[in-house]
C-alpha cells in the first residue's frame, strides 16, 4: 500500500533485518513461555544486531536510528515473542534513552556501551506496592546525606528485575516539595544493602522477568543522580512519553502476529466442505483486524513521527498506546476464534499472543491513565 509516511530505505532495512531475526525467536518460544525462562541467548543477539540500543548515538555504542525504524523493529519482534520485545522496549526507551537525554557525560560512558551492546541490561523502577497509577505517591525515599544518597524502600513490578544490572530508581528526597522533590538515581546491582524478590508467576510475557527490588540503606553516590535535583519526576514523565511508542508498537506486533497466523490459519482449515476463509463471518474477523491493525500503526508511526521531529508526543504517544493495546486485545481474542479448539493449545501461538496482549494495556501507564494524559492535553 501507499508509503504515507515515505520509509526510508533505511527505514525498511532495519524492519527486515528484525523480521528476519524475529524468526528465529519462534525457536523455544513456547518453551520460553511456559517455563518462564529468561531469552538470555536472544537478548545477547538482539544486542549483537544493534536492537538493544537503537536510538543512541553510535558515539556511545548505539545504532544511531530515529523511533520510526524503533516502531518498526519493535513491531516485527512482538509479532513473535512479546517478551524480548518488553526487555528490548525497557532497555531502549526508558533506560538507554534517559541516559543518553539527561545524564552527564560520566554517565553516557560508564553505562551505555554496555546497554546498547547487550553485555549488560537496564531496568527503570517508578511503581511501588502503593504507586502504581498515582505515580507522585512515592514511598521509597531518597535522603541527601551531602556526598551520597541513603535509599530505603520497596519498588514493585519492576521488568528487567532479575536480570539487569543497572536499575534508574526514583525516589523520594524532599517529600514537602511533592512530585517536585523526587529524583532519580542510577543504582548498580551489587550496591550493598539492595536485594530483588522472587520473580513474579505471570499471566502473560512470561519469558520476562517482574519482581520487586528492596533497598535498606543503600548508598548511592551523588554523582549517580541524574539531572538537577528534584527532576526525578519530569525524568519519568519524560522517559515513559517516550516509552509508551514502544509499548504501543509491541501491542501492534502482538496484533499484526494474530492477524498473520489468522490468515494463513483460515486459508488451511477446511469446515464445511471449504477452507474457513470462505465463510463470510471468519472473513468479516480478519476484515475488522486487519483495519484497526492499519490504524494503530498509523498512530505509532505518527507518535513515532512526532518524537523524530522534535514536536508534543506526548499526547499522539498515550493514543496510540491506547488504541493498539485495545486492537491487541481485541485481535489476539479474535485469533483464538479463528483457530477454534486449536487455538486453545499452545501449539498454535494464538493462546500466547491473548494472554501477552492484557498487559500493553496496564504497563507504562493503564488504558485510563493514558485517557486522563489524553484528556489533558485536548482541554489545554
Ligand atoms: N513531561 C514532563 N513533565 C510532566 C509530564 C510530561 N509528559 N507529565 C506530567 N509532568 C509533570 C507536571 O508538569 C507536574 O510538574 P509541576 O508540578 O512542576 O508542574 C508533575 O509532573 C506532576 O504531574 P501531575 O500533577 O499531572 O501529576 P498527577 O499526580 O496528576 O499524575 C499521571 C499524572 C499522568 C497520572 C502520572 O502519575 C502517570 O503517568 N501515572 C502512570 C504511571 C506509569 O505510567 N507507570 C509506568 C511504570 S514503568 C512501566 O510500566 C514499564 C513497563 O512496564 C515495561
Ligand atoms: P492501580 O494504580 O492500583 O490501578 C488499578 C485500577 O484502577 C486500574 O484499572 C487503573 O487504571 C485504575 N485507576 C487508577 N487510578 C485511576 C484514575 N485516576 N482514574 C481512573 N482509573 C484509575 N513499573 C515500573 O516502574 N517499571 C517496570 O519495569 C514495570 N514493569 C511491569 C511489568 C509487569 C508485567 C507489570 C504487571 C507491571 C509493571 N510495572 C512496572 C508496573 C505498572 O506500570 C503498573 O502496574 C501500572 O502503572 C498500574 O499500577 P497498579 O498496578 O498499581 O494499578
Amino acid at each position: 500500500s501507499t508509503n504515507i509516511y515515505q520509509l526510508t530505505e533505511e527505514q525498511l532495512a532495519v524492519r527486515d533485518a528484525a523480521r528476519e531475526f524475529a524468526q528465529e525467536l519462534w525457536a523455544g518460544v513456547i518453551e520460553r513461555d511456559e517455563h518462564q525462562k529468561f531469552p538470555t541467548e536472544q537478548v545477547k543477539k538482539m544486542g549483537e544486531l544493534g536492537f538493544m540500543g537503537m536510538m543512541v548515538s553510535p558515539e556511545y555504542g548505539g545504532s544511531g536510528l530515529d523511533t520510526v525504524s524503533y516502531v518498526l523493529a519493535m513491531e516485527e519482534i512482538s509479532k513473535v515473542d512479546a517478551s524480548c520485545s518488553v526487555i528490548m522496549s525497557v532497555n531502549n526507551s526508558l533506560v538507554c534513552w534517559g541516559l543518553e537525554q539527561y545524564g552527564t557525560e560520566e554517565q553516557k560512558q560508564k553505562y551505555l556501551p554496555r546497554l546498547c551492546s547487550g553485555e549488560i541490561i537496564g531496568a527503570f523502577a517508578l511503581s511501588e506496592p502503593e504507586a502504581g497509577s498515582d505515580a507522585t505517591s512515592q514511598r521509597t525515599t531518597a535522603e541527601d546525606m551531602g556526598d551520597h544518597y541513603l535509599l530505603n524502600g520497596t519498588k514493585n513490578w519492576i521488568t528487567n528485575g532479575t536480570t539487569a544490572s543497572v536499575y534508574l530508581v526514583i525516589a523520594q528526597t524532599n517529600p514537602e516539595l511533592k512530585s517536585r522533590g523526587i529524583n532519580v538515581l542510577i543504582v548498580e546491582k551489587d550496591m550493598p544493602g539492595f536485594i530483588t524478590g522472587p520473580k513474579e508467576n505471570k499471566l502473560g510475557i512470561r519469558g520476562s522477568d517482574t519482581c520487586s527490588l528492596m533497598f535498606t540503606d543503600v548508598k548511592v553516590p551523588k554523582e549517580n543522580r541524574i539531572g538537577a535535583d528534584g527532576f526525578g519526576f519530569k525524568f519519568a514523565m519524560q522517559v515513559l512519553a517516550g516509552g509508551r511508542i514502544g509499548i504501543a508498537s509491541q501491542a501492534l506486533g502482538i496484533a499484526s502476529g494474530s492477524l498473520e497466523l489468522s490468515l494463513k490459519y483460515a486459508k488451511e482449515r477446511k469446515a464445511f466442505g471449504v477452507e474457513i476463509a470462505k465463510h463470510q463471518a471468519i472473513q468479516f474477523k480478519l476484515a475488522d483486524m486487519a483495519t484497526n491493525i492499519d490504524a494503530a500503526r498509523l498512530l505509532c508511526l505518527q507518535a513515532a513521527a512526532d518524537k523524530d521531529n522534535h514536536g508534543d508526543y506526548a499526547k499522539s504517544g498515550a493514543m496510540a498506546k491506547l488504541f493498539a493495546s485495545k486492537v491487541a486485545m481485541d485481535s489476539a481474542v479474535e485469533a483464538v476464534q479463528i483457530h477454534g479448539g486449536y487455538g486453545f493449545v499452545k501449539e498454535y501461538h494464538v493462546e500466547r499472543f491473548m494472554r501477552d496482549a492484557k498487559i500493553t494495556q496496564i504497563y507504562e501507564g493503564t488504558s485510563e491513565i493514558q485517557k486522563i494524559v489524553i484528556s489533558r492535553e485536548i482541554l489545554k
